[in-house]
């Protein structure tokens, strides 16, 4: 077992490379199940996640190799997939069970294979977290769906053909799995209310370079009229706007000044408008975005929302700036039922957080002392790690695999601007 040991204190000035983004890699990474060319990612971040989805791509008879003209270590990694010989329709429980996002090979499989068998996921737990909607999604495009021993098989022997599908509110794994089912169903489907992340759109933008016909993506509906096969493509994996707003606490928390290399402001607009509410100087630069702060720290109030909203990706992360902020803040939870296991480690660090159901109320503090902290899930890891970057003393960080999973190079990237984070053998 590792940990993180992080001295608080530094001002963290200097440039940030921005990795490409897990959540819009994962669901790229099943497009090539899609077809029986070779399909080519770049700029895939070197996560656990991205090696647990490999596992299980590789498990199902699709070949993956490095592709030639991987950039260096800030440019992230290509590699080329070719899944003309699917060998297994079956996603193994050892396999699903690391990692939720493993559902989203259940569309394109069983758009192309006409089965697929997928066991129901594990992941982060943040939550009850049903996938009743990609079923019904599925139902909706004609598969079969049944559940047997803690696996889904959707079954579409003949194909599956276009419908009319109705989020009662959006999901963004869900409309991956319905867009992606849907490219190669006959006729055409309609996705209403589906979630408007811009990793839809990258998905949506790597399948049209595969010959999808699909519109309406980042809107309230999305047309796709089904096409009889899709080809091969090469796709650049979108900037990671939760890494780069991450990195954009950061600097606001220690007074710093960052620039997060290859961000895109439109991404994240929300999360940098509260920024700059809070006390940060957001500007656009020719190469990313660059957050200041202007030497104040305002207590804020926010809820976490579907895209454009404040994305519940980022609330974790806000918790640990409103703990040495002005005054008190709000955060309001609104995605997920379970997503503020980080605030007993928060108040380990002497934060003074009160939770009342799908709110927090904090009274902010000023100054934060370090400890020894659990890292719970993904995104309630880098809120301590920000905590840990302002705490007096030295923060000991343990179970570092939920961070593996979702940040590339942190201690690099946080040393380049003047971190002190050091990880050892707990
Ligand atoms: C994705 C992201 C995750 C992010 C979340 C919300 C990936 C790999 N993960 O997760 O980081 O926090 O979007 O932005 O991209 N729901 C149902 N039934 C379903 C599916 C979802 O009730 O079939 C509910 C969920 O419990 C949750 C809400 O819908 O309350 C939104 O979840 P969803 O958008 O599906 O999240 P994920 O795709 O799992």
């Amino acid at each position: 077992m590792e940990k993180l040991i992080i001295s608080g204190g530094q001002k963290l000035e200097g440039v940030i490379p921005i990795s490409g983004a897990k959540n819009a890699a994962l669901p790229l990474m099943c497009t090539p199940l899609l077809t029986d060319e070779a399909v080519t990612l770049t700029n895939l971040p070197r996560l656990a996640d991205i090696s647990t989805l490999s596992d299980l791509l590789n498990h199902m008879g699709v070949s993956i190799m490095i592709a030639g003209g991987s950039g260096g270590r800030a440019k992230g990694r290509s590699l080329t997939f070719d899944a003309s010989n699917i060998t297994d329709t079956v996603a193994p429980y050892d396999i699903v069970r690391k990692m939720r996002a493993s559902i989203l090979v259940l569309g394109p499989l069983v758009a192309r294979a006409g089965e697929a068998i997928v066991s129901l996921p594990g992941g982060c737990a943040i939550g009850n977290r049903p996938i009743d909607l990609h079923l019904k999604s599925l139902e909706a495009l004609g598969a079969i769906i049944d559940l047997e021993q803690g696996y889904v098989r959707a079954s579409a022997p003949k194909g599956l053909r276009g419908g009319v599908i109705d989020f009662p509110f959006p999901s963004v794994g869900a409309t991956e799995n319905a867009l992606m089912a849907a490219t190669l169903a006959k006729g055409t489907t309609t996705i209403n209310n589906p979630a408007q992340e811009p990793e839809i759109v990258d998905l949506a933008n790597c399948l049209r370079a595969m010959g999808a016909n699909i519109s309406g993506d980042g809107t309230e509906k999305i047309i796709i009229e089904g096409v009889d096969r899709l080809h091969g493509a090469t796709h650049a994996v979108m900037p990671d706007r939760v890494e780069a707003g991450s990195y954009a606490v950061a600097a606001l928390m220690t007074k710093g000044n960052i620039l997060l290399e290859g961000a895109r402001a439109s991404d994240m607009q929300a999360a940098l408008d509260v920024l700059t509410e809070i006390g940060a100087v957001v500007s656009e630069e020719p190469n990313g975005i660059r957050v200041k702060s202007n030497g104040h720290l305002h207590g804020f109030h926010l809820t976490t929302e579907p895209f454009p909203g404040f994305p519940t990706d980022m609330q974790a992360q806000f918790m640990a700036l409103a703990a040495i902020a002005e005054g008190t803040s709000s955060i309001t939870e609104a995605i997920f039922e379970n997503r503020f296991m980080h605030v007993p480690e928060l108040c380990r660090l002497g934060a003074d957080i009160s939770v009342n159901g799908s709110q927090a109320v904090i009274e902010g503090v000023d100054t934060l002392k370090a400890a020894q902290v659990m890292a719970t899930d993904l995104r309630a890891s880098m809120c301590l790690v920000l905590a840990g970057l302002v705490a007096e003393g030295e923060t000991h960080i343990n179970r570092l695999y939920h961070l593996d999973r979702g940040y590339e190079r942190l201690e690099e990237k946080l040393r380049f601007v003047g971190a002190k984070v050091d990880r050892v053998s707990a």
